[in-house]
């Protein structure tokens, strides 16, 4: 092999018990231009495998110690070499079956060289393909990944804007957010949906920017006006959120977290099956967090207050099956907000 000049940068290697057919081959793949090893065993084959990067293992069926098909699943299990199979015994094999095995083509003895270095050639065009398709796919995940942290990004700094305004309720939004998914999480949500469950907890009560600062920081009593003011907040959110194409429906969870299961709640008396899942779970967790938290108007009420609301209104105002998970996280601790 140090005396022809590899052209490609291909690894080929031939595993035949046949030293002649091994010479044959490695000379017709040398001329084409690949290097190549030859292996008289598969035991020695596995050994050149484990210390070089063969592109193409060229195999023999009938061999001493291990079958060509034995030894193709071992190279597709543990080496990423393609495996094409020779036989001179056609009639006890078929296609199928030895490409079913994991080899990528499958040969005739006697071999016509010329055959099968483009055979060889179609195996390697073939991976080389596959490769470029692999290798844009990972591209493609490593954009998503980074477009998703970008997102992320901008969506914690809407979080924090809206909190900069408002800094009774600071952290509020991203205790909300733990909560929610928490409770989404135990239900048995997917990984999917309750990422867009938090994206959307984080960024709820957006609309808020638009309800002036001296309303939601104000003490005491809000009057009939004030209060439509900051319950207009949902539809601001809305409003903010609905032209811009998320991959959830954050703008309608968010248009829906002060919504009811009765139908008394807000913006759209909406009830039931009507609320989508997400906005139940937010509700919730919105509640429980805001009575367990200090406002403006009044130092923090405590769990136990929390709890209640959540038991009194179970199945009036919130999701049972959601209130059951949200009561056994708390009183089993399997769930404690950050100090
Ligand atoms: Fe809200």
């Amino acid at each position: 092999m140090e005396n022809h000049i590899s052209i490609h940068p291909e690894i080929i290697m031939v595993v035949d018990d046949d030293q002649g057919i091994c010479s044959m081959l490695q000379a017709g793949i040398q001329i084409a231009g690949y290097k190549c090893f030859v292996a008289q065993s598969p035991k020695l084959a596995l050994e050149l495998l484990a210390l070089h990067p063969v592109d193409v293992v060229v195999a023999d069926i009938k061999m001493p110690g291990m079958s060509g098909i034995e030894l193709a699943q071992i190279v597709k299990k543990e080496y990423a070499a393609d495996v094409v199979i020779m036989t001179g015994f056609i009639e006890d094999f078929n296609y199928e079956d030895i490409v079913e095995q994991g080899a990528s083509d499958f040969l005739q003895k006697p071999v016509r060289i010329a055959e099968f270095v483009a055979r060889l050639k179609r195996v390697l065009s073939e991976r080389a393909s596959k490769n470029d398709r692999k290798k844009a796919l990972e591209d493609l995940k490593l954009n998503l990944d980074k477009l998703r942290r970008a997102m992320e990004g901008i969506v914690q700094a809407i979080s924090i804007t809206v909190e900069m305004r408002d800094p009774y309720t600071a952290g509020h939004q991203q205790r909300v957010a733990d909560l929610a998914c928490a409770i989404a999480s135990a239900m048995g949500l997917s990984d999917d949906e309750i990422y867009g469950l938090r994206m959307a907890s984080v960024i709820h009560d957006l609309g808020k920017i638009t309800v002036p600062a001296e309303i939601l920081s104000k003490p005491g009593q809000l009057s009939d006006l004030e209060y439509e003011l900051i319950k207009s907040h949902v539809q601001a959110g809305y409003d903010i959120l609905k032209q811009i194409e998320f991959p959830w429906p954050l703008a309608d969870i968010i248009l829906q977290h002060h919504e009811r299961m009765d139908g008394s709640g807000y913006p759209n008396g909406l009830k039931d099956e009507q609320i989508l899942l997400a906005a139940r779970i937010l509700s919730v967790a919105d509640v429980f967090e805001t009575i367990a938290s200090h406002r403006p108007y009044r130092p923090s009420l405590g769990q136990p207050r929390a709890l209640e609301e959540l038991r009194d209104n179970r199945g009036k105002l919130y999701d049972r099956r959601v209130v059951d998970v949200c009561l056994s996280l708390i009183e089993e601790k399997r769930f404690q907000f950050p100090n």
